[in-house]
């Protein structure tokens, strides 16, 4: 599929928005509430986007981590999802071919081990045409001095902060794995004293 919105930030202007916590998840919501039908939910956490979903669409969260897990199982019955949360991860998903219509995932690439094995397992489950809805902190995508900071925090952000990675670029990812851009948006979330966290807010599909 061609794609067909791609945000100005990311074909050409020198900077991407800076924007603050508030003004992020006012996107995020945004983003999520775009779920339709079948949706699979990978490294849901603790339920935190429960509330920016569509309530006519039927659930199925995968949460690896058995804290969370617990925490997201209660929190799923709350909001009245009939499926329990899976204990799996995105790289072996328990569920059959083309049996979801929309995947969404919030800052859970930089986690995942191995990203083109999970992004091969959610074009599978997916339906042709399927609906891919990402935010992930990514890699800053120009200058040279951020990268090189990401790069060297990255050793210590693995080893004390659950295995997340700085430095990664998911849009190249999904790419790579075929998926087709629908809208790419990106972002500087302010996060002082910290340089702003470079964001992507992605919008995919798989072939039809
Ligand atoms: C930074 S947290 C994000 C949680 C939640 N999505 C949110 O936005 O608050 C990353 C989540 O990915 C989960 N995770 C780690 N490895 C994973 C994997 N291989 N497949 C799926 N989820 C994974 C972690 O257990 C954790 O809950």
């Amino acid at each position: 599929m061609a794609p067909t919105r791609v945000a100005a930030q990311t074909v050409g202007m020198a900077k991407d928005p800076l924007i603050d916590d508030d003004e992020l998840d006012d996107l995020e919501r945004e983003l999520i509430g775009r779920a339709r039908g079948r949706v699979l939910e990978i490294g849901a956490g603790r339920g935190e986007n429960f509330g920016a979903l569509p309530p006519e669409i039927r659930w199925h969260g995968l949460e690896p981590d058995p804290v969370r897990r617990a925490e997201l199982a209660r929190r799923a019955r709350e909001w009245g999802h009939a499926e329990a949360p899976m204990d799996a991860v995105a790289e072996g998903i328990p569920l059959a071919d083309a049996s979801v219509d929309t995947v969404i995932g919030t800052y859970v690439l930089c986690t995942v081990p191995d990203v083109p094995t999970a992004l091969s397992e959610l074009r599978r489950v997916l339906v042709p045409g399927g609906r891919m809805l990402l935010v992930e902190h990514v890699r800053a995508p120009r200058g040279w001095a951020l990268p090189l900071l990401q790069r060297i925090a990255t050793p210590f952000t693995v080893r004390w902060c659950g295995g997340c990675h700085q430095d990664r670029d998911p849009l190249s990812a999904l790419r790579a794995a075929g998926f087709a851009d629908v809208e790419v948006r990106r972002a500087r979330v302010r996060d002082r004293p910290l340089p702003p966290t470079p964001t992507l807010l992605y919008e995919g599909r798989t072939p039809s």
